[in-house]
């Protein structure tokens, strides 16, 4: 089933970005991680053709980072804890010239996908809290989600070409970034 394997795939690249050096990656790696983005976007589109037929709410999209999350938390944390931190966010430089407009001062909204984060509970205690009552997921900003997608609004510290300085995000070290756009 196309569902299986489109899981199958994402876990290989979930374990393949654990293993990602932070500077110079090996030619084989990237060849990996071609070939699995490859079989995702075979498989994500078998599978949207089966939905289609079946069910157009199970719709599978593709979705690319822009850029990624830099900073000197490598695990989760307290989110207050890791907004209290400034933070990078390297976009992909081929995407620099989209930056125009943006200022120093400016607050933006950063939408990013929880990358370690693993399954979801409809009902989840606030924060993990067992002393507080379970409340449903949308009503809570947990990691563990359906679809493990985040966004916060941050302060633009400063831009440098294609690198950003925010201080308020609360993703950790190696989070994809999804877009950014401005915050009201
Ligand atoms: C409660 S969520 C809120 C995120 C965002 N403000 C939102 O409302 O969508 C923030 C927490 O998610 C966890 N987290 C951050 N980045 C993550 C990632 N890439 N994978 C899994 N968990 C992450 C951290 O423990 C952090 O404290």
């Amino acid at each position: 089933m196309p569902k299986e394997k489109i899981e199958e795939i994402k876990k290989q690249l979930a374990d393949l970005k654990k293993r990602w050096p932070a500077h110079s990656v090996p030619p084989a790696m990237m060849a990996q991680l071609d070939d699995l983005e490859t079989a995702l976007s075979q498989e994500m589109n078998a599978h949207n053709a089966l939905s289609e037929v079946l069910d157009i709410e199970s719709r599978v999209f593709e979705v690319r980072a822009i850029g990624r999350v830099e900073n000197a938390f490598d695990e989760p944390a307290p989110p207050e804890d890791i907004r209290s931190c400034e933070s990078t966010i390297i976009l992909d430089p081929h995407l620099a010239e989209g930056l125009q407009g943006l200022e120093k001062e400016n607050r933006i909204m950063v939408v990013f996908y929880f990358h370690r984060s693993e399954g979801y509970d409809l009902l989840q205690h606030p924060r993990g809290d067992e002393s507080r009552p379970k409340r449903g997921v949308f009503a809570l900003c947990s990691p563990r989600r359906p679809n493990p997608i985040g966004v916060t609004v941050v302060d633009l510290l400063g831009i440098q070409d294609n690198i950003l300085r925010v201080r308020g995000l609360d993703a950790i070290n190696g989070t994809p970034v999804l877009d950014l756009k401005p915050a009201g």
